[in-house]
């Protein structure tokens, strides 16, 4: 399939939804057993709840998730779907007004990202966090000049300087010295990005890093976060709207829907046997050669999480519902290896395939 670019590159299999493709314990020949370095993260049956006009907003619903080291996850879904939480969750930046109700665990290195002392979660990101937004002028200071704003996380202005040309900027010598209001949108999102990896970070999360600039730009700006990671050996989550987007860098997917996790695996595998009626209609509404120009876009709109009812949050858009979609908890279940569906009706799925 045209969409796959770096999914081959796969990391490996599980037999559990939450240790998907991380390395675990190695027995050694000797007869001793070698533990190998866990995943970088650990979101295990993580729930956040927003009390807003006194209805409870579940923007996430038990979702557990694991990234190995070095590997690129990206999460995918609609408007909504819980992803930008998620990514916030990991940072330890959830919002505070309100206050989401909390549960599960969500470990950077060991520390719980929602529940450990500010302090802790300042250290965890300053030492193993890189983030990058949308909105670049959300994370700069437009009151002082790049170089500086650098500096202070890089150590030095050298430092800087070597930053801002590894991230592509032009002239970075005199880019040092600019504010952030008198460079592009591409070359703001550049600077950023410079930033979140200063710190040399093991992980980076990007939320939508492209999604404002055009698209010659977009490309850029993904291939270059690919390279950095690549470059530093980091872990890399992107969160993005654009199934397409995430196929050409991801290693794994991880599609949410309603705040919960409907299929996740190997991007190879959930971009050439998707296995969610879901991620099915995301694939379908990709523009591609293959299709010439012919986009299903899927019909309705996400779901309520202030009213979610029993059953599949999918069933009121899906052609596959049926009486049993209604009935109750639909579970996470196998369907490959380290791959992974909320769908109680996966022997249908060829009937949407096409
Ligand atoms: N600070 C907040 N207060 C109240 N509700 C919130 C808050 N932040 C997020 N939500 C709600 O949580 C749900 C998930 O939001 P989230 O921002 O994670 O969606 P998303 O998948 O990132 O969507 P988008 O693609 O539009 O960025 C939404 O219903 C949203 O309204
Ligand atoms: S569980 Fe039922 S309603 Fe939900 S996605 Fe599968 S077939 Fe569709
Ligand atoms: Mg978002």
């Amino acid at each position: 399939m045209a969409l796959l670019q770096r999914a081959q590159r796969s990391t490996g299999t599980a037999d559990d939804p939450a240790a998907p493709s991380s390395p675990g314990h190695e027995g050694a020949d000797d007869g001793i057993t070698v533990v190998a370095p866990g995943p970088l993260v650990s979101v295990d049956d993580l729930h956040v709840t927003f009390r807003r006009n006194g209805e409870d907003v579940r923007a996430l619903r038990g979702v557990s998730l694991e990234i190995s080291r070095g590997e690129i996850l990206g999460i995918v879904g609609e408007s909504g779907s819980g992803k930008s939480v998620l990514g916030l969750s990991m940072l330890g930046l959830l919002p505070t007004n309100p206050t989401p109700t909390l549960e599960g665990h969500v470990l950077v290195e060991g520390v719980d990202m929602i529940r450990a002392a500010a302090g802790d979660r300042r250290r965890v990101r300053r030492d193993h966090l890189g983030a990058v937004f949308q909105d670049p002028m959300t994370s700069l200071n437009p009151t002082m000049r790049v170089g500086r704003q650098i500096s202070e996380v890089a150590g030095s202005s050298d430092e800087a300087l070597r930053l801002l040309d590894a991230v592509g900027v032009p002239e970075p010598k005199r880019r040092l010295r600019a504010y952030p209001h008198e460079l592009s949108g591409g070359l703001r999102q550049r600077v950023m990005i410079a930033l979140a990896i200063a710190g040399e970070p093991s992980l980076v999360i990007a939320d939508e890093p492209s999604t404002a600039l055009d698209v010659t730009v977009q490309a850029q700006i993904l291939e270059l976060l690919r390279h950095l990671c690549d470059e530093l050996s980091c872990s890399f989550v992107l969160v993005t709207h654009d199934l397409g987007v995430a196929a050409q860098i991801s290693d794994r997917i991880a599609v949410l829907y309603g705040g919960r996790v409907a299929e996740v695996g190997v991007a190879a595998d959930v971009l050439e046997r998707p296995s969610h009626p879901y991620t099915i209609g995301l694939i379908q509404s990709i523009p591609s050669v293959e299709r010439r120009g012919r986009l299903v876009p899927i019909p309705g709109s996400p779901p309520d999480l202030a009213a979610l009812g029993k059953g599949c949050p999918f069933a009121p858009r899906c052609a596959l519902a049926a009486a049993e979609c209604l009935a109750g908890d639909v579970p996470l279940v196998a369907v490959g290896p380290d791959h992974w569906s909320r769908c109680l009706r996966v022997d249908h799925l060829a009937e949407l395939r096409g």
